[in-house]
């Protein structure tokens, strides 16, 4: 059964006060990579896959994009998203990533940012997107990245100098972890690096960039708590061409 995580209100009290909930796509450090990856989309039929605020779908329609499917299984964020959107170009579909229906060779571009390491059935979603796909169709996302999905307890080590390490356990041992992250009884779907870049090219994707994100020194500059990502990427981003 489906984790509606972002429905619970609790949660979605949590979320809404991330700076990528209030201030969207420039809020998020790792936005920048992202859109370098997605270069133009005029002209493009896009699908954002868990699109939340729907900050992608607007960005998207502003880049000339024809039209914009956002999906996501959570009520309230779909609430928020179209709350957000004023203007047409835009479709907004409660759906649900593990059982997802898509018409075949329908879009250009497939995104998704942060929310694939929720999905259980990842091989699933995988053919559903490369058959949604026109040939040469990109897909392009954003998730967790594996150091930060395997760890029992993703928390800082803190040693009596104040160094910080980051602890890694069972990293070869894919499958769900329950963690707290904004409230208790949170699960994630833990997968290794290898099994992210298989499970795409098994699919028959070709993988054109990869990217473990890390700030930059100008962002570190502006925001010196983002320091401590260098210890380890917190995001994988992928774009892959089918
Ligand atoms: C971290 S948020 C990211 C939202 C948006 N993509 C962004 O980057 O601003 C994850 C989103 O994925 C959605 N999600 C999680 N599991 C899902 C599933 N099985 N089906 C559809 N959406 C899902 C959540 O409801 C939430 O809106």
């Amino acid at each position: 059964l489906t984790q509606n995580l972002y429905d619970n209100p609790d949660f979605f009290e949590g979320y809404s006060k991330f700076e990528r909930s209030i201030c969207g796509l420039d809020g998020a450090p790792e936005w920048a990579s992202l859109r370098a990856m997605l270069g133009d989309l005029s002209g493009s039929r896009a699908v954002d896959l868990g699109c939340g605020y729907g900050w992608f779908c607007r960005w998207a329609r502003d880049q000339e994009a024809v039209s914009v499917l956002g999906i996501d299984i959570s009520e309230l964020m779909l609430a928020r998203a179209r709350e957000l959107t004023i203007g047409a170009g835009i479709d907004y579909l409660l759906g649900d990533l593990e059982s997802l229906d898509l018409p075949e060779a329908s879009f250009d571009i497939a995104y998704s940012s942060l929310a694939l390491h929720y999905v259980e059935r990842l091989p699933a979603l995988i053919e559903t997107i490369y058959d949604s796909l026109v040939p040469g169709g990109r897909f392009i996302f954003s998730v967790e990245h594996p150091l930060l999905t395997a760890p029992s307890t993703p928390e800082w080590i803190v040693d009596p100098n104040g160094n910080k390490a980051w602890p890694v356990d069972s990293y070869l041992h894919e499958g769900s972890r329950t963690t707290e992250w904004i409230t208790s009884g949170v699960v994630k779907q833990h997968r290794t690096f290898t099994t992210y870049l298989n499970v795409l090219i098994k699919q028959g994707f070709t993988v054109q960039h990869v990217e473990e994100w890390g700030p930059t020194d100008e962002q570190v500059k502006q925001r010196p708590s983002l320091a401590e990502e260098r210890h380890r990427p917190s995001f994988l981003l992928i774009s892959a061409r089918r």
